[in-house]
């Protein structure tokens, strides 16, 4: 038996013994009562009873192992030509005293903290320092609006806001302290400090008696120790999309998240203590927190923080230069990163100008790998390319080619393999399980593994509604998919309203509301339609009121700029088309998918349930207008 069956079989025959095991990774004050306490069952929770600080193990244990000279971070930032180091034990010394600048002002253990920052080495140093306190930390990203900012202060009602003056953009800087004010003033909720990262790009003004400067706080700052919460005690909230405009909070913990994320290291990525790993995402998604932030550090790993896009910054060789500097050994990003060099640099003849020879493979993530960027990357990268699916809820690859297990040949359109932990089904409607091979709701029976979710702040009810109530005993992923005869899982599509954006996850509902508030809008569906370069992008239909006299390019303008404005830029929400109806089922509901075959120019068939056939021949004129709908047919 090869290595990964052994390993996959162990962990569903002996959960808690494997789970055990991969414990005694980190480091514990104190050992768990329970390995998995299953008493509020479908509610889990592992290692309870357990105590330890997430800080602690992400960056203390390593200097107090002797590896404090060892680099932890390396902040690589072309935007502004910046280049900053920190060691662990720099790393240590600034995180203690940001713990202890917050402790200063009252966080306490279970307090919120917001971070609203871009991606400065600052932003991790918060997230570090809210786990040293056992303050409950909540990133929020910079490419939300203002009012998504504010749902997700009032959801958590932070004790403070962690914020810079600026974010950077190719060609454009981002004033945050106008969103941030603007944000606390729709808040239900008001932080009772703001503690502001001046950048030398924009000098922010400051409220006085609300908002703090975070270098003159940091220079008379008291180092604070880490503080012993337990392993159940949350860690963070990460807000994602929902099928509605009101985002989820997802919480994850401390024990089984150190833990998953720490085996995860070895056994997925291959990694080894000492390796440099180089997550290209944001802090603010969750591959962020995991594989930028916790898990590289968990295992101690020297963590790349790259402020930067992948062509543009300058140009599409910039990955391969910041492998060559940093000696990256393993690379994670999102397809769509890839298809943009790709684009920019077809023949890779850019990579040829850097040595890279220090990378051993490149993970991707975020959304479905399509072959043809598979292919490329393999051939231009001569190293083991693996698509691998996870979500914000699971916290870490629920399919990989587990690297460091066992390496099967990969499969192009396949997510992999399920990995040790997650004991990933098919179901069909009736929840019956489907035959190898057919498509049906991909599913996980529970418990699910350490790290995964236990629940959604202030959302038990919803958090069992989304998830647990459609299949009892399993938690409904809603991506909808197959296991083929060799095992490998196929993730085709989302079975809600979610889209995938250039690897970011937004809710076609939440555009829905936004355009249906908009007062010339009778009726409106959003839809994502192919792109070449960022997978998805959304498309708005919208039915005006009658007699509204109004030029439509016009209020397709004021829509594109609404989205913009409540939502924020990164929903990249820049096509609309009035039309003069919406396709319907008999029943009402508004035939979305039908819409975007045609807008894709796939094959579709005419809805045996459909209302009005002709209405779908007035939708692909429309959409033809606009660039979109070839001339398929109802097959
Ligand atoms: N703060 C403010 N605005 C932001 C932002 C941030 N942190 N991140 C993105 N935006 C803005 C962009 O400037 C852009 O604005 P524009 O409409 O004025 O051009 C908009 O949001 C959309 O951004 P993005 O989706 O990033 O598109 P892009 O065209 O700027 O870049 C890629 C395209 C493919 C290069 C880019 O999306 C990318 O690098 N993706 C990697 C994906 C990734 O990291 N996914 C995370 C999960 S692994
Ligand atoms: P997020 O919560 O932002 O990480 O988005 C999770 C969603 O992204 C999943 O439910 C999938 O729909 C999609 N996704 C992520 N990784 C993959 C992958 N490797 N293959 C297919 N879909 C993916």
């Amino acid at each position: 038996m090869g290595a990964y069956n052994d390993s996959y079989n162990r962990s569903m025959q002996d959960p808690e013994g494997f789970w055990a095991e991969a414990a005694e990774l980190i480091h514990w004050d104190k050992k768990w009562d329970r390995v998995l306490d299953d008493s509020n069952a479908p509610e889990y929770h592992w290692f309870a009873g357990g105590r330890l600080n997430t800080c602690y193990n992400a960056v203390d244990r390593h200097v107090d192992a002797g590896y404090g000279e060892q680099l932890a971070l390396v902040y690589d930032s072309p935007v502004t030509g910046q280049l900053r180091t920190y060691t662990y034990a720099q790393l240590q010394d600034q995180v203690a005293r940001l713990a202890g600048v917050m402790a200063g002002r009252g966080v306490v253990k279970g307090d919120r903290v917001i971070i609203y920052m871009p991606m400065i080495p600052e932003a991790a140093i918060a997230m570090l320092a809210c786990a040293r306190l056992g303050a409950i930390h909540s990133v929020v990203f910079g490419g939300f609006a203002p009012s998504e900012l504010a749902v997700r202060i009032t959801d958590a009602a932070p004790k403070a806001v962690l914020t810079a003056s600026c974010g950077i953009e190719p060609g454009r800087t981002i004033d945050y302290k106008p969103l941030l004010d603007r944000a606390i003033e729709l808040a239900e909720c008001k932080p009772e400090f703001c503690l502001l990262l001046q950048r030398p790009q924009v000098t922010a003004t400051m409220i006085p008696g609300r908002d703090l400067d975070w270098a003159e706080c940091m220079a008379s700052a008291t180092p604070h120790p880490c503080v012993s919460v337990e392993a159940t005690d949350p860690l963070y909230i990460l807000y994602t999309s929902g099928t509605t405009g009101e985002p989820k909070g997802v919480v994850r913990d401390n024990g089984g998240h150190a833990v998953a994320l720490t085996w995860s290291m070895h056994n997925i990525y291959n990694v080894q203590p000492g390796d440099v790993y180089w997550a290209a995402s944001d802090v603010g998604w969750v591959v962020g927190h995991s594989y930028i932030v916790y898990a590289p550090l968990f295992n101690r790993n020297t963590t790349i923080l790259f402020e930067g896009k992948p062509v543009g910054t300058p140009d599409a060789g910039v990955f391969w230069r910041v492998i060559q500097d940093h000696k990256v050994n393993v690379l994670f990003t999102a397809p769509t990163a890839f298809r943009a060099i790709k684009k920019e640099d077809p023949t890779g003849g850019l990579i040829k100008q850097y040595d890279i020879a220090s990378l051993r493979a490149l993970f991707l993530a975020g959304e479905r790998s399509d072959p043809a960027t598979l292919e490329w990357a393999e051939e231009k990268l001569q190293v083991p390319v693996v698509d691998h699916w996870w979500q914000t809820e699971t916290g870490w690859a629920i399919c990989a080619n587990c690297l460091g297990l066992e390496q099967f040949p990969p499969l192009h359109g396949s997510a992999g393999k399920p990995v040790p932990g997650w004991d990933l089904q098919v179901l069909d409607e009736s929840g019956k399980q489907v035959e190898q091979g057919k498509i049906g709701a991909l599913v996980v029976k529970l418990p699910l593994p350490p790290g995964a979710f236990p629940t959604l702040w202030n959302a038990r009810k919803r958090w069992h509604q989304a998830y647990m109530a459609e299949f009892p005993g399993y938690y409904l992923t809603a991506d909808a998919g197959m296991i083929d005869g060799n095992g490998y899982a196929h993730v085709m599509s989302r079975t809600d309203d979610i889209i995938n954006v250039a690897g970011h996850r937004l809710s076609t509902g939440a555009m829905e509301e936004v355009l249906a508030s908009h007062p010339d809008v009778a009726e409106c569906a959003v839809m994502g339609v192919a792109d070449d370069m960022k997978g998805q992008v959304p498309l708005g239909l919208l039915v005006l009121k009658s007699g509204v006299k109004k030029d439509p390019d016009k209020v397709v303008a004021e829509v594109i700029a609404l989205v913009r404005d409540r939502i924020g830029p990164v929903a990249a929400f820049k096509k609309a088309v009035v039309v003069n109806r919406l396709p319907k089922t008999r029943s009402g509901k508004i035939l979305r998918g039908t819409m975007r075959s045609i807008a894709d120019s796939q094959p579709w068939k005419m809805p045996a349930t459909i209302d009005d056939p002709a209405i779908l021949d007035e939708i692909g004129a429309s959409l033809r207008k606009i660039g979109y709908a070839g001339d398929e047919k109802p097959g």
